[in-house]
């Protein structure tokens, strides 16, 4: 991977850290584990003694819950809002578990097992016939049989039958490759092997989960983030961060943060910090929705005037994340513009760039 990449996986990002964690150490480990729990822990929350970053911000107890989740001999499934972090908090894991990250499956209406578990590389099948050398080893036989993490993103939104292929894996820790004669028709997973699943809770409905497979795994929720400082901080961070990295020399402005994540909360939640009730929004307020915006406001303000971005860009940002093509947000959003929120300069130029909302 070249340094262009735009987002290397987390072991490549972090990977001085992990090598340091791995150094220090001396804990007892789950069979196949890169990292003792109490150093995975660290990897994920951070640790400024050892110069570990703090990547997740949370309930500490969530992430011991989970680590000891994928240290027994059922799978981890993270549900939440969208938004909460659940790719990210998975990514993690993988990474501080298994010391790789990408074994990972999309999950999608149009999900196949092929690209579960195995597929062919179809010249060689014709030539050869089926052999381990023109098998195609997707995610889970991969993980199966290197006793690594598998993560599975949005599993809810594969068809149940596909889902339900990954209950012989998680029960019976073997999966079979028919086509295959002998030992090798049956791949049976190595220590480290585990699955960590997610599902939006918003997409729910959209294909369930049957019993049978839901009982092989642990259910996390992760939630939005509580405190309004811990997410001001946490989105000050990742923009400022994404900001750099987009070749923006000014860093984001805190009062032009203070009024971008106020408002995300207010309408994310339909109620102002001081109790009233505005709109709430249909669509997903999130934390990382505000990164995004918080991103898009700092590349507005510095490579249209040179400048840092400012609750006007705010406006200009909001209408495409907020409101996507719901009317009704729109609507609401303008709404919630129209009323003078409080004193302070931002929330002044929020109110006079009202007129900036499109549509
Ligand atoms: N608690 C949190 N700790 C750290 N980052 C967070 C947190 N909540 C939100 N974020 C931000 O959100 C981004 C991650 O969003 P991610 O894609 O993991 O969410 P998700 O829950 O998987 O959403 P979706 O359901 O839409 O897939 C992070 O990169 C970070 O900027
Ligand atoms: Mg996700």
């Amino acid at each position: 991977m070249n340094e262009h990449a735009q987002r290397p996986p987390a072991e490549i990002r972090y990977a001085g850290e992990l090598a340091r964690l791995r150094e220090d150490d001396t804990d007892a480990r789950p069979p196949g584990w890169a990292l003792s729990l109490r150093a995975a822990r660290r990897f994920a929350l951070g640790d400024e003694k050892l110069g570990i970053s703090r990547k997740f911000v949370g309930d500490p107890s969530l992430i011991d819950r989970s680590l000891v989740s994928l240290a027994t001999n059922r799978g981890l499934m993270l549900v939440g809002e969208p938004g909460t972090a659940k790719s990210l908090l998975s990514e993690l894991l993988a990474a501080a578990v298994s010391g790789t990250s990408t074994l990972t499956i999309q999950g999608g209406a149009a999900t196949t097992e092929d690209q579960i578990k195995y597929s062919w590389n179809y010249a060689l099948l014709v030539a050869e016939g089926p052999s381990t050398r023109s098998l195609v080893a997707a995610p889970l036989l991969r993980g199966m049989a290197e006793g690594k993490v598998v993560r599975f993103e949005e599993i809810t939104r594969c068809p149940l039958e596909v889902q339900d292929c990954l209950l012989s894996p998680l029960s019976d820790r073997v999966l079979a490759v028919p086509e295959l004669s002998g030992p090798e028709s049956m791949v049976f997973a190595q220590e480290g092997f585990t699955v960590i699943a997610t599902a939006n809770t918003r997409d729910r409905g959209v294909n369930e989960m049957s019993a049978a497979l839901k009982r092989r795994f642990n259910f996390e929720t992760v939630f939005p983030i509580a405190d309004f400082q811990t997410e001001l901080a946490l989105v000050e961070a990742e923009a400022t961060a994404l900001l750099k990295r987009s070749g923006v020399e000014a860093p984001p402005r805190r009062d032009v943060l203070e009024v971008l994540v106020t408002a995300f909360r207010e309408l994310r939640e339909g109620q102002t910090a001081r109790g009233d009730a505005t709109d709430r929004l249909s669509g997903v307020m999130s934390t990382a929705e505000a990164v995004s915006v918080a991103h898009a406001v700092g590349l507005r303000g510095w490579f249209l005037r040179g400048e840092p971005g400012t609750a006007a860009d705010l406006v200009s940002c909001l209408a495409g994340t907020a409101a996507k093509d719901n009317a009704e947000d729109l609507a609401k959003l303008r709404r919630y513009l129209e009323q003078r929120r409080r004193h302070g300069a931002q929330w002044q130029a929020l109110y006079e760039a009202r007129h900036l909302l499109p549509g």
